[in-house]
């Protein structure tokens, strides 16, 4: 993939080109709680979206996109483009004015190697890329807390989807061997290292593209608002679900609609499942780290229904082999992948399980994806 950016570009738009990477993301555990204002526990991957990029002295920006094979050409002062991943392109560039910065036109090719719509944050890796790369070549001064963050406004202001920070956060600050344990209240984090001896992590990606993700993720969103603000009105300095404990949640349970109830008790106990699941790591416990990640599931998939049958189903047949210690939906929902912690020693059988139980359920083979940790938004020589 790298070899052919460089080849298009070179053919497009000549040569002079700097390439940069940011990578996809997978969460071991805190899942929709990063705009709650919770705990998250990301790692970026080895599979990431490249960018070639050179300043063109014109006033329309020329990009190319090697997957879907298009140009766009913008002029970043003007209109949105109608091609949604131009946006990304586009939306990152406004933020970046929006912060005072000055981007001249650029000749840009990208493509990448994250599966699309598998929930591995292809288009956090897309924004932070293009912001990575923007604030490298007209020396902009950003770092890398001020990309994220406008990745994540690119994705509010211009994609529709009012998400957290977690997966720019992962995309920009991600290291070789290393998950993220972020505080997405105080925006600080530790880098743990992950290097579980003896099991394994892997991805089953259920092939189900997250369509209705983005509509019911601000739905999500939205749920857990009302849930705020109701028991603002009866305590002090109540933010956000962080400063809200089940105690409070079920004093206050008769004033909420049930649906809006569970979204916050999910959100509530998740956060609590991923500080024990942390220390869990810590003590090389993985049995009960994995037994988090069903918890994770089951709250997911019931209380926050976000889930679908397809990864209840692979996420079933993990709770039922032994040897596999914890699996769970990953991402916002709605399709994607499955992430599991297995042995060994029961990796072989449960991989060969689950995929001739699911093609013969859904008709679909499931793609394997073997989970390894990289490194985070960089220049490539
Ligand atoms: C999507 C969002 C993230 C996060 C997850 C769910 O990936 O982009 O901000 O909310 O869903 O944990």
């Amino acid at each position: 993939m790298i070899t052919k950016i460089q080849e298009e570009f070179k053919k497009r738009y000549g040569d002079g080109a700097l390439l940069y990477a940011s990578p996809g993301r997978v969460n071991l555990i805190g899942e929709h709680t990063d705009y709650n204002l919770g705990f998250v526990l990301p790692g970026a991957i080895d599979k990431s979206i490249y960018l070639a990029i050179k300043p063109n002295d014109g006033t329309l920006s020329r990009l190319y996109s090697v997957d879907y094979d298009a140009t766009v050409n913008v002029d970043m002062n003007g209109e949105q483009p109608q091609e949604q991943w131009a946006s990304y392109i586009y939306g990152v560039v406004q933020e970046m004015k929006k912060r005072g910065a000055t981007v001249p036109a650029f000749d840009c090719v990208f493509g990448g190697d994250v599966p699309l719509g598998a929930g591995l944050s292809s288009s956090a890796a897309l924004e932070c890329v293009t912001g990575f790369a923007i604030n490298e070549v007209y020396n902009l001064g950003l770092n890398r807390k001020d990309l994220a963050i406008i990745g994540q406004m690119t994705e509010h202001n211009y994609i529709g989807v009012k998400c957290g920070i977690m997966d720019q956060f992962a995309s920009l600050f991600g290291e070789k061997g290393k998950v993220i344990r972020l505080d997405c209240r105080s925006m600080e984090y530790v880098l743990e290292p992950f290097n579980p001896v003896g099991y394994k992590v892997v991805l089953i990606d259920s092939m189900v593209k997250h369509t209705l993700a983005s509509s019911e993720y601000n739905v999500r969103r939205a749920q857990c608002e009302v849930g705020v603000s109701i028991i603002g009105k009866h305590a002090e300095g109540i933010e956000s679900l962080r400063d809200v404990s089940m105690d409070m949640l079920n004093t206050y349970r008769a004033e909420m609609d049930e649906m809006v109830y569970r979204r916050c008790r999910y959100v509530i106990e998740e956060n609590q499942r991923l500080i024990d699941g942390c220390q869990a790591l810590k003590d090389g416990d993985y049995a009960l780290f994995g037994s988090k990640m069903f918890g994770s599931h089951d709250g997911l998939s019931k209380d926050y229904e976000v889930s679908c049958k397809e990864l209840d189903f692979i996420a079933t047949i993990g709770r039922k082999t032994d040897g596999v210690l914890g699996a769970r939906m990953m991402g916002g929902g709605f399709g994607g992948c499955v992430i599991n912690v297995v042995n060994d020693a029961t990796y072989d059988s449960y991989i060969d399980e689950v995929k001739s139980r699911y093609t013969t359920e859904f008709q679909v083979t499931p793609r394997i994806i073997d989970v390894v940790i990289g490194d985070g938004a960089r220049r490539l020589e």
